[in-house]
């Protein structure tokens, strides 16, 4: 069986807790899986298979995760990608949430072409006021949200079995061959 990259870029840990949880679970369903932080030399070589996330910061990636698909834009082509984003569409309230619910597509619209890509989640982080600071909180709770812990790692759980289901199939069917 192959072994999975879960690549992350955090800039406050959230979004690597939940890498370190998906790299776990697929681990418990028989994927080998290596979580690793993306940087500049974080190597996509001698992947086939790609769990890739990312916090959301102004409705893009991290530029750490940005530049990795820039500059493994090839690898990644020959190869199956799932892609994560952690934001925050569950700490908006009202009619703000309808513009969460467009959040996954704008920021999927900036990972540029991605052939391989099998799936995109937008999943809710961590949002305090030590990282918005205190316009942005204020700000925030003039749009009705709440700073808190977002994740729902039953979803975040799930999906993770989805995609071993999946690479758990594209195994067996390789091997019956
Ligand atoms: C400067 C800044 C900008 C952000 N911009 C967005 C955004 O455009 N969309 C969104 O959904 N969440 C946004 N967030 C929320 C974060 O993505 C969310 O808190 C996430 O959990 C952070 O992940 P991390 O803990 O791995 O850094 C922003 C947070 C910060 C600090």
């Amino acid at each position: 069986m192959m072994t999975v990259l879960v690549g992350y870029a955090s800039a406050h840990g959230s979004t690597r807790e939940i890498a370190e949880r998906i790299g776990i679970r697929l681990t418990e369903s028989g994927v080998s899986a290596d979580v690793r932080p993306l940087g500049d030399r974080t190597t996509a070589s001698g992947y086939s298979a790609f769990v890739l996330g990312s916090a959301v910061h102004s409705r893009r990636w991290l530029p750490e995760a940005a530049a990795f698909l820039e500059r493994h834009r090839d690898t990644l082509a020959h190869g199956r990608v799932w892609a994560f984003s952690v934001g925050m569409p569950a700490a908006l309230r009202g009619p703000w949430r309808r513009f969460a619910g467009r959040e996954e597509g704008i920021v999927r619209e900036t990972f540029g072409p991605l052939p391989g890509l099998c799936e995109h989640r937008l999943f809710s982080g961590v949002v305090t006021r030590e990282q918005l600071g205190r316009v942005g909180t204020l700000a925030l709770r003039l749009l009705g949200g709440r700073t808190g812990d977002y994740r729902d790692w039953a979803a975040i759980d799930a999906w993770a079995a989805e995609i071993a289901g999946e690479l758990r199939a594209a195994g067996e069917a390789s091997a019956s061959d």
